[in-house]
């Protein structure tokens, strides 16, 4: 039933092990358009192209045997690779350029709906743009139910933050463009080369073919979010404001205080981050105090990465 309004140019939202996503016909432009149409998306930020089996990368982009490597090692799962595309892939879908970005999904739900369907789906995250990525279909319903017909029901994202998206037009020059739960380090080692990082700031600031839409204002939620290096600088001082730990602060607590995951566990952090920002932000604070994850690579990285577009304005 999905998989024929697929078919037939319609939208459905689809639960994937990152976030839930917005998807359409990957090869109709008319049905792509009506992703941007309900997002407010601007039609210069591309969208990723899912695929069930490695075979129908082949019509859609240039394969070299880094992607095979990486595929091998991660596919099914939460990366995205950027390549050089075929004409097959309409031009909506890549905002123009050259390239397109594929990822294989995990997330069985959708991955029997892409099978069923037997078409490459165009989905970006099921959000209204700029705002919080939805992370269960609730968050799906809250935000765009008016907009859309069908919203397919997966349980909650069992990863919680967007798939690592790694360029790899040259096959040798490995760029990471956002992070994700897959690090750059894991990638060096199955590519055995150094993976280039493209900072925030630098995205922020690069034209759509090379990082489109990696605004530094994403992610956000309306409350203002101010971000803090450790729990250490974070004092209790304000009754209408959050404080947001990492963990579960010792002691006694107030009722402002909040925290990801209770031991700390950065899986549990990157799990429960866009439903914790939602919560909080129609909580009624003044603004969000929210404590960075430990670390530098992997999921500390998506995690801060995430909490950084969320505090920009
Ligand atoms: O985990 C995910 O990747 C989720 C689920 C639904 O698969 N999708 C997702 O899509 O996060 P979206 O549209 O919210 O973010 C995709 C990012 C955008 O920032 C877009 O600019 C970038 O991927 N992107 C898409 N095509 C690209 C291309 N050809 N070159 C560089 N960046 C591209
Ligand atoms: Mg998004």
């Amino acid at each position: 039933m999905l998989a024929s309004r697929l078919r037939a140019g319609e939208l459905v939202a689809v639960p994937t092990e990152t976030v839930y996503g917005l998807a359409a016909n990957a090869l109709s432009s008319a049905a792509c358009a009506r992703i941007f149409r309900a997002k407010g998306r601007p039609v210069s930020d591309p969208l990723i192209v899912h695929i069930e089996r490695l075979a129908q990368i082949e019509e859609l982009a240039v394969v070299t045997p880094a992607v095979r490597k990486l595929a091998d090692a991660f596919w099914p799962g939460p990366l995205t690779l950027v390549l050089p595309k075929r004409a097959i892939v309409p031009d909506i879908v890549t905002a123009g350029g050259s390239s397109v970005a594929i990822r294989m999904p995990s997330h069985p739900v959708f991955r029997r709906l892409l099978r069923l369907t037997g078409l490459p789906l165009a989905a970006p995250s099921a959000n209204p743009f700029g705002y919080v990525s939805p992370t269960s279909a609730e968050h799906v319903r809250d935000n765009l139910g008016s907009r859309i017909r069908f919203i397919l029901e997966g349980g909650p994202a069992y990863i919680g933050v967007e798939s690592t998206i790694v360029d790899l037009r040259e096959p040798r020059r490995p760029v990471l463009l956002r992070p994700g739960s897959i690090s750059a380090v894991e990638i060096e080692q199955v590519l055995g080369c150094p993976v280039k990082i493209r900072s925030s700031a630098k995205r922020a600031i690069k034209g759509p073919h090379i990082a489109p839409g990696l605004l530094a204002r994403h992610y956000s939620p309306a409350t203002p979010v101010i971000l803090h290096d450790s729990a250490v600088d974070m004092s209790v001082s304000r009754s209408d404001e959050a404080y947001v730990f990492v963990r579960k602060p010792a002691g006694k607590r107030s009722l402002n205080c909040h925290w990801f995951d209770s031991r700390g566990n950065l899986a549990g952090v990157a799990r429960t981050l866009f439903a914790t920002l939602r919560r909080l932000d129609r909580a009624g604070y003044r603004r969000l105090h929210i404590e960075k994850a430990p670390g530098v690579d992997g999921l500390a990285a998506a995690i801060n990465d995430r909490l950084r577009r969320a505090a920009a304005r």
